[in-house]
């Protein structure tokens, strides 16, 4: 019965963090030095839509090359992947899995992301152009997931699906336990298939994340919206700057939003005064060099099997099985969760 016909949509599961947690995490990440709040609060339903901009703007290739690489190794990277249900972390409007769906035929798609809006439109519309395959939404923060839910849908094997150089908005050590955390989740005989973006010309990363358009600032002055609207605040947004620069020796583009003059604000019902010039970090990405990556993947108990570049090596996709003789247990000294101070 099932296969012919249509399903009847796709499903949604809420995991998503509460208020309270919001308050806290918010507190501790303006009580850091410099001020830093975790990137997934940059999501919410406006936030999610000037993501999908950035990723359209001229100077910001990363989508476009990962797509197409995509595209031209879905072939292959199915059959490197083999069978199983497909997870995604992260998967926004899910706009990269398609030709993979396609050319896999996996039993069933599961996309997690934090933003709840858009993950029901984004599953909506891959359910339409899916038909067959059972596509299932969770709505949760996944660096903080400590399973996947029961679902007769998330039987074993999963394959996790990380694209978009995400990985990017955590430190190396969170990067590690997040890793591990994956391992966790899709455990056993999982497969790992994520995007890493590489270091390339600063003038070409600066550029990226400064696009002349001004989608990068909006997103990150979003920020300041939700957290006046989330959090009782009252920032006056034309009171802060935004900026974007590389930062060599950690490998990463800083992302901040600058305060223009000296001033106090209220937020969560504390006041915080900010010095003329003082940034709050809205997120970093780091960039890894494939033989970082690969040490970095090591660190987690995560094997690389293949990788799979672009011509002008910008970004590549690695596919990643757990290391043998490194069972879970291996792990769980290590596996606290993962800072969510990205
Ligand atoms: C979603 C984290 C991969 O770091 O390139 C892009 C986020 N922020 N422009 C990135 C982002 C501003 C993006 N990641």
């Amino acid at each position: 019965m099932a296969g012919s016909l249509a399903l009847a949509g796709p499903q949604l599961i809420d995991l998503h963090p509460p208020a309270a947690d919001l308050r806290r995490l918010v507190v501790a990440g303006m009580e850091r030095q410099p001020r830093q709040l975790p990137a997934w609060l940059l999501y919410d339903d406006r936030g999610s839509q000037l993501f999908d901009a950035i990723c359209q703007q001229p100077e910001y290739g990363l989508t476009r090359t990962e797509t197409a690489l995509l595209q031209q190794r879905a072939a292959e990277l199915a059959q490197a992947l083999g069978p199983g249900v497909l997870v995604e972390f992260g998967a926004g409007s899910a706009r990269k899995v398609s030709p993979l769906l396609e050319a896999l035929q996996p039993d069933a798609y599961a996309a997690l992301d934090i933003s709840t809006g858009h993950l029901r439109q984004a599953c909506r519309a891959l359910q339409q152009r899916h038909p067959t395959t059972p596509v299932l939404g969770i709505s949760c923060d996944y660096s903080q997931l400590q399973q996947l839910p029961a679902h007769p849908w998330l039987e074993p094997r999963r394959l996790g699906f990380y694209p978009g150089s995400s990985i990017g908005n955590f430190s190396p050590e969170e990067a590690v336990t997040l890793l591990q955390q994956f391992r966790r989740l899709l455990e056993p005989n999982s497969r790992l298939l994520i995007g890493i973006d590489q270091p390339k010309a600063v003038e070409r990363l600066e550029a990226a994340y400064n696009d002349q358009a001004g989608y990068s600032a909006a997103f990150a002055l979003n920020l300041l919206h939700r957290l006046n609207r989330d959090l009782e605040g009252d920032f006056r947004p034309e009171a802060f700057g935004y900026k974007a620069w590389w930062q060599a020796e950690h490998s990463r583009i800083a992302m901040a939003l600058i305060s223009r003059e000296s001033q106090t604000v209220t937020l969560a019902g504390r006041r915080w005064a900010f010095a003329a010039g003082e940034p709050l970090i809205s997120e970093y990405s780091v960039k890894y060099t494939p033989d970082a990556f690969a040490q970095l993947a090591h660190r987690a108990g995560w094997r690389p099997l293949q990788r799979w570049s672009d011509a002008a090596e910008d970004l590549s996709l690695h596919l990643l099985e757990p290391a043998a003789g490194t069972s879970l247990a291996d792990l769980e000294p290590d596996s606290a969760q993962p800072h969510n101070d990205r």
